[in-house]
């Protein structure tokens, strides 16, 4: 007879994104087997106490990157202490991201980014894989990552110029690619040329402090990505999610997409959502420098409550922190030159009670409302509801029981990152984990932790998730381009004179020819002319030894 772990999480109130109600929860070899009252469970069950706590499915917390290698240095929280520290902060989960680099394959760069994250992770995980650059062989692979790796989720950034960012056509493949294989589309909606014009341009000016960060990716910027890839994305009636919402503006363009039908999901982060960018124009260029990220954080100091608003209200659906963090001898490496700070904040352990202190606690959301967006609505759009995101019989028992009266005091001294700065310095959240159950193991409680690298697992998500393809797939019934039926014309035809052909152009606008690995090139579909003139290696045969950011 083989001996199973069984747990008993009694007294508490389990609060899932749908209703609160008194229950207990029992666990048996991972799994919750019963919620309900008065539970009959087999003796030498072990207890824990929640009277007076809440019992709330662990956080998903959608966008993180650990141990991500970035200008020649590495963030650094790895897959160990960014994973150990999500589980003290109640968050079980975290989807990180693979970006191969142009010219790598895809699934290289996926399996790359698992042989770093399995013998470390403390949590589950799941990975999103970057599409930077397009070939055939680009698309074969998006298919064989969905059929059998377990990817549903691919990502393009439209910044970082020359290293990640991808043009019009290849945003446009990706959309068309996702769509046919069940996937969905992220995006990281900025501008990576006008960026690099006006980061020189204030540089030139002396700016070169992390005030110029701010200054050269303004959010009008933020906000013409995310509508030029909403309007991208509509064309081919993908599925998309714009990462890290950091403005009014964004979220403005957002909200009228969705009014227009187009599906379109927002995600905020918990730095977005807890303090501003002010932060630039601070005196101590440590502090200003440490809230270095991209997009940054707004001056506009009333953007954190507004974008908390559209997570009460639903326009806004799930919250991440994009968790990249760099310490201050890191972000040193660009004391003289804003433009040389490694990009990246902290939030993967402190997202939780940030959005308790300022959401819940403020009255602005309730407590299912912060459940659905701390897990449940990241559950069901990556398709691993209800696995994930909810208390309930046949769900993995990834539970935090949480004080919502007790405060704690955020700060780098006491968080459990490797980083030594935290952007929420000083906060004082009620909401405060009592104790954190990952896959049925009590793994963090009373502050003490009982995990060990590599008990995380990869977590693998089937394509065409309910919550997101069901509009897709009946949108694309309903908005089938129809002919007209109408007679023939048989008339006159004008005879078209002999064409010259085009004459070379210096410039070309829209740079969207690509190479295969091989170094050939795939011919662009935008016009004869940008077949002639744009043609560029973007990476050598082989590829670059190591990411280049
Ligand atoms: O500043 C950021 N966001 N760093 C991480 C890289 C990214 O943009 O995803
Ligand atoms: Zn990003
Ligand atoms: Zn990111």
């Amino acid at each position: 007879m083989t001996t199973r772990n069984r747990l008993l999480v009694k007294g508490g109130k389990v609060v899932n994104a749908d209703r609160s109600f008194d229950a207990d929860v029992y666990i048996e070899d991972g799994i919750i087997s019963q919620v309900g009252k008065n539970l009959t469970v087999p003796g030498g069950t072990r207890t824990i106490d929640a009277s007076g706590k809440i019992v709330m499915p662990g956080g998903i917390d959608t966008h993180t990157h650990m141990q991500l290698p970035y200008m020649g240095t590495c963030a650094i929280d790895d897959f160990y202490t960014g994973t150990k520290a999500a589980l003290a902060g109640g968050t079980t989960m975290i989807i990180d991201f693979a970006l191969p680099f142009k010219g790598e394959s895809p699934i290289d760069g996926f399996n790359k980014w698992k042989n770093w994250a399995d013998p470390k992770v403390c949590c589950d995980y799941a990975l999103h894989v970057a599409v930077s650059w397009w070939s055939q062989k680009v698309s074969d692979e998006m298919e064989e990552l969905v059929t059998k790796h377990g990817v549903n989720s691919f990502k393009l950034y439209m910044a970082y110029k020359d290293l990640l960012m991808v043009g019009d056509l290849e945003m446009y493949e990706t959309c068309k690619r996702s769509q046919e294989i069940g996937a969905i589309v992220l995006c990281h909606a900025e501008n990576g040329e006008i960026i690099d014009q006006e980061s020189k341009k204030l540089v030139k000016l002396g700016i070169t402090g992390p005030e110029g960060h701010a200054m050269s990716r303004p959010e009008e910027v933020e906000a013409a990505a995310t509508a030029h890839i909403c309007m991208i994305a509509n064309q081919l009636n993908c599925p998309l999610y714009i990462v890290h919402v950091m403005s009014k503006s964004s979220a403005k363009v957002i909200i009228e997409a969705r009014n227009r039908g187009n599906v379109v999901y927002g995600e905020p982060i918990a730095a977005g959502l807890g303090t501003d960018g002010t932060n630039y124009w601070h005196k101590c260029w440590r502090h200003a420098a440490g809230h270095v990220m991209g997009p940054p954080l707004r001056p506009d100091p009333t953007t954190p409550e507004y974008l908390m608003r559209l997570l009460a209200g639903g326009q806004l659906e799930c919250t991440g922190t994009d968790n990249c963090t760099f310490s201050t001898h890191q972000k040193a490496l660009g004391k003289d030159d804003f433009t040389q700070i490694p990009n990246g904040i902290n939030g993967v352990e402190d997202r939780m009670s940030v959005i308790w202190e300022k959401g819940v606690a403020k009255g602005i959301l309730d407590e299912n409302r912060f459940v659905a967006v701390t897990s449940t609505n990241a559950a069901k759009i990556f398709n691993m509801y209800p696995q994930k995101g909810v208390i309930a019989p046949g769900s993995d028992a990834d539970i935090v029981v949480w004080d919502p009266n007790a405060t704690r005091t955020i700060s780098a001294k006491t968080h459990h990152q490797a980083v030594d700065f935290n952007i929420f310095e000083g906060m004082v959240c009620h909401g405060v984990t009592v104790c954190t159950i990952s896959r049925g193991k009590v793994v963090y409680e009373d502050g003490r932790f009982t995990v060990s690298a590599g008990d995380g697992k990869y977590v693998p998500r089937k394509p065409f998730s309910n919550y997101v393809y069901d509009r897709v797939l009946k949108r694309r019934e309903a908005l089938k381009p129809v002919p007209v039926e109408r007679e023939p014309y048989t008339g006159a035809v004008y005879k078209r004179k002999e064409e010259k052909p085009a004459p070379p152009a210096s410039v070309n606008m829209h740079h969207t020819t690509s190479i295969s690995s091989a170094g050939q090139h795939i011919e662009s579909k935008l016009s004869p002319r940008a077949q002639n003139t744009s043609t560029k290696v973007l990476a050598p045969p082989g590829g670059r030894s190591q990411i280049q950011f």
